[in-house]
């Protein structure tokens, strides 16, 4: 019983040490320790296999929406997963856990699997929620792109491949600042 008890309140201690004197690396480019990936992994996987929807991909793989869900995905995912202008972004890393590199090595997880991670994020990773921003349809368009990323009907993928370029042209605008942003008080330290 005493052993119990002395156990909790050393853990209770050590964690109330390491969060207090600042012992917790917390910058994203510190990759999770062993325990956390194997605790966290677990974790998503079975919230995921228990509310994830039933059923297959409700949108049919035709090129139009092989196509339209290439576009969503350039516009709103290669970014941090990799995509026509580099299969392996430079952000992969940069996020801990990293992005997984979704064309690069498409996940064998189900459609709705990944439907359903798109929709809702990851809590205290980089991986944002897409409810809301994009519609049911255009997620299950771009989890087909993911999905059959490597068999794309020639055309398709010569329009992927084409964003590639039209990407750097589209984003230049976005580099200016919206507004001045007002002069920085003197810096007091
Ligand atoms: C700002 C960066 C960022 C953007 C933008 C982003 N993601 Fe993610 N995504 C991540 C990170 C980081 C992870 C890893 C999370 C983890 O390991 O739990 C992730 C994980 C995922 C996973 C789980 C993959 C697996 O096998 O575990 C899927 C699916 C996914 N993202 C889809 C998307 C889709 C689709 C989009 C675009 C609509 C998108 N993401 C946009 C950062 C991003």
């Amino acid at each position: 019983m005493l052993g119990i008890v002395s156990t909790l309140v050393l853990i209770a201690l050590g964690v109330y040490i390491v969060s207090t004197f600042g012992l917790f690396p917390i910058g994203a480019d510190n990759p999770p320790f062993g325990l956390e990936r194997y605790l966290a992994g677990r974790a998503m996987n079975a919230y995921v296999d228990r509310n994830a929807p039933e059923g297959t991909n409700p949108v049919a793989v035709t090129p139009a929406n092989l196509a339209d869900g290439a576009k969503e995905y350039e516009e709103h995912c290669a970014f941090c997963h990799g995509g026509a202008a580099a299969k392996i972004s430079p952000m992969q890393r940069k996020f801990s856990p990293g992005a997984p590199q979704l064309t690069n090595r498409i996940p064998r997880d189900s459609e709705s699997w990944l439907y359903w991670v798109t929709k809702h994020g990851v809590r205290m990773t980089g991986m944002p929620a897409w409810d809301g921003v994009l519609s049911d349809d255009d997620m299950w368009k771009i989890v087909a792109f993911i999905k059959n990323s490597d068999k794309l009907p020639p055309d398709v993928a010569a329009t992927w491949k084409a964003m590639a370029s039209r990407k750097e042209a589209d984003e230049a605008p976005a580099l200016e600042p919206v507004e001045a942003a007002p002069a920085p008080a003197p810096a007091a330290r």
